[in-house]
């Protein structure tokens, strides 16, 4: 197994600079220049939180307030969005629906509390297909009153990035039209936590929480453990009612996470770590671990549940209202036209105004929801996907439940993967007043159509 295809011909370590010394309650969003590509390539000049890939680890107790004061110390207006946390509206960072862009040199102060546990990201919410592929993103960890039992909790922030290793810079423009139209933008360089040699040490018969965040803009992981054996315990931040063993795949798409509780069951100096399926099929290791020594062997039970978050009602689905939404567009798959701007145009006008996506025939976010619903009420939302691509479909501020075939209803997610050609259906209670973005979080797909937003009063 080599790690040549993983970064694409580099070799050789890469080192990330420290983070920058702030207050604590400021996070800063500013140039920087970190060594993303290995060591003897040039460094990369990125825009950051803090100075740093991914930005600082912001952690907090469940049910505590969470004060940022966010510095705008770049040249382009930014704001910061708390993926995955049920927060107040005005709190949820989405630059001209929630707040007003924070313009260079300027600051905005969020403020809110955690309600829920779990593993959630921040990232940015103005042009965010260009700034999150910048760098501007960073793990948001709520931790349970009482933590489970593990000797240690990792967390591994999952992310590529499309650089010139002679250079240094980014490739390509930001707002590409082929990465637009088909898979989104994708790197050449995948690493876990700023580094492409991103490595863990454990001892055998080690149990550890793995926090594993999906950050890419458009790469869809498929995981599997070596040398660890476990349990997925929470998915989007929210604990499953019951562990489930990890049998085979691990599938990530954007914006997803997922908890492990993982013992190490690898022999000292045998492989282990955590393998990323490659498009040939091959396995290569993402962030490997060496294992060294061993603890001494407690039988230990499987691990319980980890408590539930509080107000996560099972939707009323016999008093649901119920919503249809086609996906359409992209390449290769015949979308005709779509309103824009108040406008019905045919889909070569769209494509000369960067525009390739629609959802339920409007591309973009126009000035009025696609629902609006009212405090309390259940929302049933059947999705079509009639495109030729996989879709990363992310709500704001409430989780959602898949509605299977049969009947039954999946975990509480926040983003959900949407394969073509096969219709799913989410339902939740829309518990959360504000406007809240729905969208793709392929973020080049969300610039170019694929974003709509649901009002609830
Ligand atoms: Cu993680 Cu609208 O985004
Ligand atoms: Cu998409």
């Amino acid at each position: 197994m080599t790690r040549r295809a993983v970064c694409a011909g580099l070799a050789a370590a890469a080192v990330v600079r420290p983070a920058f010394a702030k207050s604590a309650t400021e996070l800063t969003a500013r140039k920087a220049s970190v060594q993303l590509a290995p060591e003897g390539y040039p460094a990369t000049e990125v825009w950051s939180y803090d100075g740093s890939i991914p930005g600082p680890m912001i952690r907090a107790t469940q049910g505590a307030r969470l004060q940022r004061r966010l510095v705008n110390a770049l040249d382009v207006s930014t704001s910061v969005h708390w993926h995955g946390i049920r927060i107040d509206n005005a709190m949820d960072g989405v630059a001209g629906l929630t707040q007003s862009p924070v313009a260079p040199g300027a600051s905005f102060d969020y403020d809110f509390t955690l309600p829920d546990a779990g593993t959630y990201w921040y990232h940015a919410h103005t042009n965010s297909m260009e700034q999150v592929a910048r760098g501007l993103s960073g793990p948001l960890i709520v931790d349970e009153a009482e933590a489970p039992d593990v000797d240690r909790d990792e967390v591994l922030m999952l992310d590529d990035w499309l650089i010139d290793p002679e250079t240094g810079g980014f490739m390509e423009p930001f707002a590409h039209p082929m990465m637009m139209s088909h898979g989104g933008r994708t790197g050449n360089l995948v690493g876990v936590n700023g580094r492409f040699d991103f490595a863990l040490t454990a001892q055998r018969h080690e149990r550890l929480r793995l926090r594993l965040i999906n950050a890419a803009n458009a790469r869809i992981f498929v995981l599997r453990l070596q040398g660890m054996a476990g349990w997925t315990v929470a998915l989007d931040g929210m604990p499953l009612p019951a562990p489930e063993t990890v049998e085979g795949e691990l599938v990530l798409a954007p914006a997803q996470r997922v908890d492990l509780i993982v013992d190490v069951t690898a022999e000292e100096g045998s492989p282990a770590g955590l393998l990323m399926a490659q498009d040939d099929d091959s396995w290569v290791a993402l962030a490997d671990m060496t294992v060294s020594g061993r603890r001494a062997r407690v039988a230990r039970p499987a691990p319980a549940a980890l408590p539930p978050n509080p107000r996560t009602d099972l939707p009323d689905l016999a008093q649901a209202r119920q919503f249809e939404m086609a996906m359409e567009g992209g390449a290769m798959a015949g979308m005709e036209s779509a309103l824009f701007e108040g406008e019905r145009l045919g889909f070569r006008e769209l494509v000369s105004r960067g525009q390739f996506w629609a959802l339920a025939g409007q591309v973009g976010r126009s000035d009025t929801p696609f629902a609006s619903l009212s405090r309390g009420e259940t929302m049933r939302l059947r999705l079509s996907n009639d495109t030729v691509f996989p879709h990363a479909m992310h709500l704001h501020g409430m989780h959602f439940r898949e509605l299977r075939g049969d009947g039954s209803l999946g975990p509480l997610r926040d983003t959900i993967l949407s394969l073509p050609q096969e219709p799913l259906e989410i339902a939740f209670v829309a518990d959360n007043p504000g406007k809240w973005l729905f969208h793709c979080h392929m973020l080049a797909h969300a610039a170019s159509g694929m974003t709509t937003w649901i009002e609830v009063a």
